[in-house]
């Protein structure tokens, strides 16, 4: 079997096959390099070599001097529309420009506005199980999984109620581009609607900015559009970017790991039994495991700003490498027997939410508090929760997305 990461139809190759080509070339003695396919309105590069180690991707993240996540951290190298919309987005940028938006909005994602969110994300936990024992198990994505962290996304920013039936449908239509292209048609219509879904959430959050300067209110984005104590706030253009990326890097990723986290649970009883056994002990351990196994996002990538030696290999300035992290995470050398679901492994080294480094995911436990509060209530409710046959995956080199996966609760009402 050939490997060619660069290929779109090695991602439709089952997923196991997949595991089996990253074990493959985590062997090989120095990163491999893929030439680029020529993608249709896409500008192409040479190609890129592929990280697969777990010490390369730690060392790439760490040395984010050499590493540049500038001008964009997805591969291929995206249309002219996804710099414009995300541009000023803090996963894009280095230092300085990085720092200086990183500081601004780290403050709302310290642990005591995380524990002011606890009710909040709780009683929407609460609200969604509500719903499935009222309407009975289906689809786990549509009633459960995609539920809660766009809710909670909102919530933190401070989305007024009027605002959200909007936010959740531009969401779902910029959240359709993330696979493999089906087709050239298809895919120019996608994109073009994608951008206008983004524009328009920017538009939303930024007249929601104005008001908030006029009138701030204890939430996110009067935090961010008026001066902290340093005299910094973010610019109408940066607070659009922002709310995007948060709506697509902390949306799709929360989601689709309870998805397959669940999955995983119905498949591994013995885990199962463990963790329900005892809830508490056991929660911190499952998520980071789920994290780890799933790897929600497969890949970053970072450019080379100059010669360096990784491994052997001597890179070039302008060398693009990518990052995937659910080889990294899967590296037997670091994670014994990495196939198994093992609630009770050391984990402490995934990558999952990204490698140690300036860019490590903002997100990360706010995404640990929601998967905390949404196991906590299923199981409570709905001791015999499980999932039914397989999950319909969506086609993307980029996450590992779940389209729906159905589910019974075992309740009758
Ligand atoms: C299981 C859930 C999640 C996973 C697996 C995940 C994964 C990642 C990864 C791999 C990165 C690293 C990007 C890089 O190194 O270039 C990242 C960055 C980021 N994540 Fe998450 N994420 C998750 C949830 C969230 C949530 C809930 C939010 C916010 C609501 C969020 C916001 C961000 C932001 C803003 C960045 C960029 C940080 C920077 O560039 O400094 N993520 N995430």
């Amino acid at each position: 079997m050939s490997i060619d990461l660069a290929d779109l139809d090695f991602w439709r190759r089952p997923l196991k096959e997949r595991h089996e080509a990253f074990a493959r070339l985590r062997q090989l003695d120095r990163p491999m390099f893929f030439p680029e396919k020529k993608i249709p309105f896409l500008r192409s590069g040479a190609g890129f070599y592929a990280l697969v180690r777990h010490a390369d991707v730690v060392e790439a993240s760490r040395n984010a001097k050499v590493f540049s996540s500038e001008p964009a951290v997805t591969n291929p190298e995206p249309p002219g529309w996804v710099k414009h919309v995300f541009g000023e987005s803090m996963v894009n940028l280095d230092d300085p420009r990085h720092a200086r938006l990183r500081r601004i909005v780290t403050r709302s994602f310290s642990p005591r506005m995380l524990g002011n969110l606890q009710n909040d994300i709780d009683a929407a936990c609460t609200r969604i199980v509500d719903d499935v024992v009222a309407k009975g198990p289906g689809d786990f994505v549509g009633q459960v999984a995609a539920r809660l962290p766009i809710h909670v996304i909102c919530d933190m920013m401070g989305i007024p109620p009027q605002y959200r039936a909007k936010v959740h449908e531009h969401v779902d239509v910029s959240t359709a581009y993330t696979g493999v292209r089906p087709s050239l048609l298809r895919s120019v219509a996608l994109a073009g609607q994608n951008m206008l879904a983004l524009l328009a959430l920017q538009r939303l959050v930024i007249k929601l900015g104005h008001e908030r300067q006029r009138e701030p209110a204890g939430d996110l984005v009067s935090l961010l559009v008026n001066a902290n104590p340093d005299g910094e706030r973010l610019t109408d253009k940066e607070l659009g970017s922002f709310f995007a990326l948060l709506l697509v890097a902390g949306n799709e990723t929360a989601r689709n790991t309870m998805a397959h986290g669940i999955k995983l649970l119905t498949d591994h009883p013995a885990q199962r039994e463990l963790l329900l056994g005892d809830f508490d002990a056991h929660i911190g351990g499952a998520i980071e495991e789920m994290v780890r196994h799933v790897s929600p996002i497969i890949q970053f990538r970072r450019t080379v700003t100059e010669d360096y030696e990784l491994r052997g290999l001597h890179l070039k300035k302008g060398d693009k490498v990518v990052l995937f992290y659910g080889s990294a995470n899967r590296d037997e050398s670091v994670f014994p027997d990495p196939d198994a679901f093992d609630i009770t492994r050391d984990t402490k080294p995934h990558v999952g939410f990204g490698g140690p480094g300036p860019h490590f995911c903002l997100g990360a436990n706010l995404a640990r508090q929601e998967m905390r509060s949404m196991f906590r209530e299923l199981f409570t409710r709905l001791p015999e929760i499980r999932t039914v046959g397989e999950p319909e995956l969506l086609l993307s080199n980029f996450d590992n997305s779940v389209r729906t996966q159905r589910f019974t609760s075992g309740f009758t009402s």
